[in-house]
């Protein structure tokens, strides 16, 4: 049975015509953005699958008055390329003498931006906690560097106290800040309620699959995996020419493991990733680990640091908490379950450990 009208309705990079659940922060940022003349930074935090991408570009398109630029920081990681992307040139030339790198970048930028109105969003900027850059502190003083009117909207998962340094932060207003929440069912079930009538042959699935969908994800609160674990259950009742019932979404949940995209990684700390792959070297993979597991691995974690982690690598869609459980000395003792591919995890891992060590990455 025919199931998928618009695969393209299914993918993750679909903008929606509407978006579920976000007026009042969406109205909130734009009041931010039009309305604030002392500052120029805003920041639009949340955890993954909450909808940041999909506000920063809804953003740009609705705000027509900007001349607007989205730029990836995962993908372009230094000022250089950050530039080049806002600039939409990759072959950006620097003078060789004179200046500092990061005057040279000011003065190309600022001489090529129209002198008003301009909105840059940076995705994913917690990424920039690598490269000890000074992008933002450029585009969010450009009018005290002598440069135009710009508007920066830092689009994270952390806040930018976790990725900026303290000059750049004293620029960056507490106010200017919209904290999106994860989706519960119900924001969940509209978003897939639209995708699927969307998306969907008439008559090929059922409401109480869609219902079903919400639940499942309301765990993660990520729309992002809603929409996935959608598509697969789509897949799967496709494939088996049935109806895509609840039925087919639990089987479809059985073998799901979330997307796992590039940046999974990027918000876990150098001895998180250490911890990581030790874990990952040490656990069976089908009987999991235990709170206390990891605490006998580092044994000088502290509670605090041991909570941080267990979360941003579940976030991260990594583990999934399979037992919820009452204290270990003091703690709480749950037991998690991997949910990804260790293979797949720890090969990523080593791919990341290698980028780091490439000496003179450019700044
Ligand atoms: N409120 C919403 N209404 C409709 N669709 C949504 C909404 N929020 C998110 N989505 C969809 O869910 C998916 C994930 O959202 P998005 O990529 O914006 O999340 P994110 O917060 O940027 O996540 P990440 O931190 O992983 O980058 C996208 O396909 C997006 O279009
Ligand atoms: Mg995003």
């Amino acid at each position: 049975m025919k199931i998928i009208k618009n695969s393209s309705i299914l993918s993750q990079d679909y903008i929606p015509d509407t978006i579920v659940g976000r007026a009042e922060q969406l109205g909130h940022i734009e009041d931010l953005i039009r309305g604030s003349d002392a500052c120029s930074a805003f920041v639009i935090r949340g955890n993954p699958g909450t909808g940041k991408t999909l506000m920063g570009k809804f953003l740009l398109k609705e705000m027509k008055e900007f001349k607007g630029r989205y730029v990836n920081c995962y993908v372009n990681q230094t000022d250089r390329s950050i530039v080049s992307a806002i600039l939409n040139n990759p072959n950006i030339r620097l003078p060789e003498l004179g200046n500092t790198r990061a005057e040279s970048l000011s003065n190309l930028l600022f001489k090529e931006l129209p002198d008003k109105n301009n909105l840059i969003v940076l995705d994913e900027s917690q990424s920039l906690k690598r490269s000890h850059g000074q992008i933002v502190y450029i585009l969010s003083r450009s009018r005290e560097l002598g440069g135009p009117d710009i508007k920066l909207l830092l689009l994270s998962m952390e806040e930018p106290e976790m990725y900026l340094d303290m000059s750049t932060l004293s620029g960056l207003g507490r106010y200017n800040r919209v904290a999106l929440k994860e989706y519960g069912a119900d924001d969940l079930y509209k978003i897939l309620e639209s995708r699927a009538s969307n998306g969907l042959y008439e008559g090929s699935y059922t409401e109480s699959a869609i219902a079903r969908i919400s639940e499942l994800a309301e765990e993660s609160g990520s729309a992002r995996i809603a929409i996935e674990l959608l598509r697969n259950s789509a897949l799967y009742a496709e494939s088996r020419n049935v109806f895509l019932d609840e039925e087919s979404v639990l089987q479809a949940f059985r073998d799901f493991s979330p997307p796992l995209d590039d940046s999974s990684l990027i918000n876990l700390e150098d001895d998180e990733l250490r911890l990581l792959k030790t874990l990952l070297q040490s656990i069976a993979p089908e009987s999991g680990f235990k709170t206390s597991d990891l605490k006998s691995l580092n044994a000088g974690i502290s509670d605090s640091k041991l909570y941080k982690f267990l979360k941003t690598i579940e976030m991260a869609g990594f583990v999934k908490k399979s037992r919820i459980g009452k204290g270990y000395s003091g703690g709480v003792e749950n037991e998690y379950i991997l949910r990804v591919s260790r293979k797949v995890l720890l090969s990523k891992l080593t791919m990341m450990e290698k980028s780091m060590e490439t000496p003179g990455r450019e700044s």
